[in-house]
């Protein structure tokens, strides 16, 4: 079965009311792209407001609590997520894993209980730039993609974005044969953990995807998408890395 394309955006912590009709002009941009899946990830505050502005369109959260409720001020449950329209939830971003201090195991129980509250998942790994340099990338991002995988998944619902931390705002992208290594070597872990099935996830790279480079990077081997961090606040950044991941798409 062919992967779908699939093009991410990450809006981070950026995005007041006023941003709304770029998302809207974004998702109507991304409809003349049907051999792609487009979704955005807004802040919290604006996912609700988001989904009433394009109800058909893939909208998302960017970080979700293990449980379902509780005395956990400032957090989200993934059910809320949902509650609010949200139909996929990113988890293990790196600016979480490092600035927030969460383990693989926290990510793990976060995706699941994302997939328990019926959202899709998109699980992020990447490696600090000294692993990189010392050689130890693939190492570092199979492990935590190991650790952090739920035990159980539906395979449509999960796919895992490969972020190096060093790429990640900076203007600095692998080559594209490391891409391609890593996506290789994620995808025969995967393989690993669950047999032929594991060709049906999606792996997505992500660290300064722009409209110039999207062709190269998403062209690489095992690539079937991209999640964008600060390309995707506009239609205008946004919607050329749609158009170069539908030319791929054929
Ligand atoms: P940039 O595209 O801004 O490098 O961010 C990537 C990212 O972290 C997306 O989650």
């Amino acid at each position: 079965m062919a992967r779908r394309k699939y093009v991410v955006g990450n809006w981070k912590m950026n995005g007041l009311a006023s941003a709304l009709d770029e998302a809207r002009a974004i998702f109507e941009g991304a409809a003349a792209h049907p051999s792609v899946d487009v979704a955005l990830c807004p802040p919290f505050t604006l996912i609700g407001a988001m989904h009433a502005a394009a109800p058909d369109a893939a909208v998302g959260g960017q970080d979700c609590h293990s449980a379902d409720a509780g005395a956990f001020t400032g957090s989200v449950a993934a059910s809320m997520l949902a509650d609010a329209g949200a139909t996929l939830v990113i988890v293990g971003h790196s600016e979480r894993r490092d600035g927030c201090g969460e383990t693989n195991a926290e990510v793990k129980a976060k995706a699941e209980a994302a997939l328990a509250a019926g959202l899709s998942v998109i699980l992020c790994v990447g490696e600090p730039r000294e692993v990189r340099e010392a050689g130890g990338a693939i190492d570092h991002v199979l492990a935590q993609v190991r650790e952090s995988l739920p035990d159980q998944f539906d395979r449509t619902r999960l796919a895992i974005a490969y972020e190096p931390i060093w790429a990640i705002g900076t203007g600095l992208v692998p080559t594209v044969e490391d891409v391609a290594a890593m996506h290789g070597s994620i995808r025969a872990a995967l393989t690993e953990r669950i047999g032929a099935g594991a060709n049906e996830l999606r792996l997505l790279y992500g660290g300064s995807v722009n409209g110039d480079n999207a062709a190269e990077l998403l062209g690489a081997g095992d690539v079937d998408g991209a999640l964008v961090g600060g390309a995707s606040l506009t239609a205008a950044k946004f919607l050329p890395i749609v158009a170069a991941a539908a030319t791929l798409a054929g």
